[in-house]
């Protein structure tokens, strides 16, 4: 038997502009996971996978419809015994659970990709480095999401804030001083492919504004940065703040949003945004351990679903490693 699992994550600055190669910033979220169990099967039962959490139970090569929540699953089982090199007569057990927020800009896709490679890799005793596995799971995160930017699997996999730009290597980000985030869901869900897929009409419809407005968010993320490794944490909120009124330009906020974006900061929040995809979701506000729970209450109040408050520091963390 093997165990792994993974976190969620949240996008600090540079959503949906790091789809189109300006850089972003995202950091793992330790207080939601996804893990994923491997077991030997019954004998000539093939693979079966099971996933309480997503209502699924099926065997590998059931037939499905790409719209399925199941067929991700598939893909990234399938992908990773070919990668192993043991892709026919398997009879396996892989179970997989989620506490990650599924469609709220959480990263449950990569997360639940994550655990099952990792998972599958140390049955099979296999070593597999983080250039790798983050590679198999953006294969997964294409089937999820279209055009996927490649930072969710990035974040996710090295379990370590990232500054990321399309194409190039994965940064990882020192944190100065510590960012205590306050993480609300609003309850909406909103498919991050779909969101994706406005963006890129609009912007086809009009590419010279949005470029435009893709390099002043990537302008924000380059200066957030610099204020992470030099502990300004301060700063952070004012680019926050910036970066959300572009986020709102390029259409991707929405009422529930704001309700909670403006809630946080009446409350007394240094900065706060949406993160991920947006139009549902999460939304994140920068706090200080004086402000942490007054503003997680008034964002429950303000009708968040869900609050958590979640610490950034420089502590060297694992990549999302198998947990025995
Ligand atoms: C999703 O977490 C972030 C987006 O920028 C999409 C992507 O980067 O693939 C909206």
């Amino acid at each position: 038997m093997s165990l792994a699992s993974a976190p969620g994550k949240v996008i600090l600055f540079g959503e949906h502009a790091v789809v189109y190669g300006r850089p972003a910033i995202a950091v793992p979220v330790d207080q939601v996971r996804a893990t994923a169990v491997v077991e030997r099967g019954s004998e000539g039962q093939g693979i079966q996978i099971c996933a309480p959490d997503l209502g699924v139970s099926h065997r590998l090569g059931d037939v499905l419809t790409p719209d399925q929540p199941a067929y991700p699953l598939q893909v990234t089982v399938q992908n990773m015994l070919r990668w192993l090199g043991r892709a026919a007569g398997q009879d396996l057990a892989v179970t997989v659970s989620s506490t990650v927020p599924i469609a709220s800009g959480m990263g449950s896709g990569a997360a639940v990709a994550t655990a099952v490679i990792r998972a599958l890799a140390e049955f099979f005793d296999t070593p597999i480095d983080l250039p790798e596995l983050s590679a198999l799971v953006f294969e997964t995160e294409i089937v999820h999401h279209g055009t996927p930017s490649g930072i969710d699997n990035s974040v996710i996999t090295y379990n370590q804030p990232v500054y990321f730009v399309r194409g190039s290597p994965v940064e990882v980000l020192r944190v100065r001083r510590p960012i205590l985030l306050a993480i609300a869901d609003t309850g909406v869900p909103s498919p991050t492919r779909l969101a994706v897929a406005n963006v890129r009409s609009a912007w086809e419809a009009d590419r010279q504004r949005y470029e435009g407005w893709f390099d002043r968010i990537g302008a924000i993320a380059a200066m957030a940065r610099r204020a992470m490794e030099t502990g300004q944490v301060s700063t952070l909120g004012g680019l926050m703040n910036q970066n959300q009124e572009l986020l709102r330009l390029i259409g991707v906020s929405s009422p529930e949003l704001e309700t909670l974006i403006s809630a946080a900061l009446r409350a007394g929040a240094i900065g706060a945004k949406l993160c991920g995809a947006g139009r549902g979701g999460n939304m994140i506000a920068l706090v200080n351990d004086e402000s942490a729970s007054w503003v997680a209450s008034r964002l429950e109040e303000a009708g968040a679903v869900r609050v958590m408050v979640t610490r950034l520091d420089q502590t060297p963390r694992r990549s999302a490693a198998p947990t025995e």
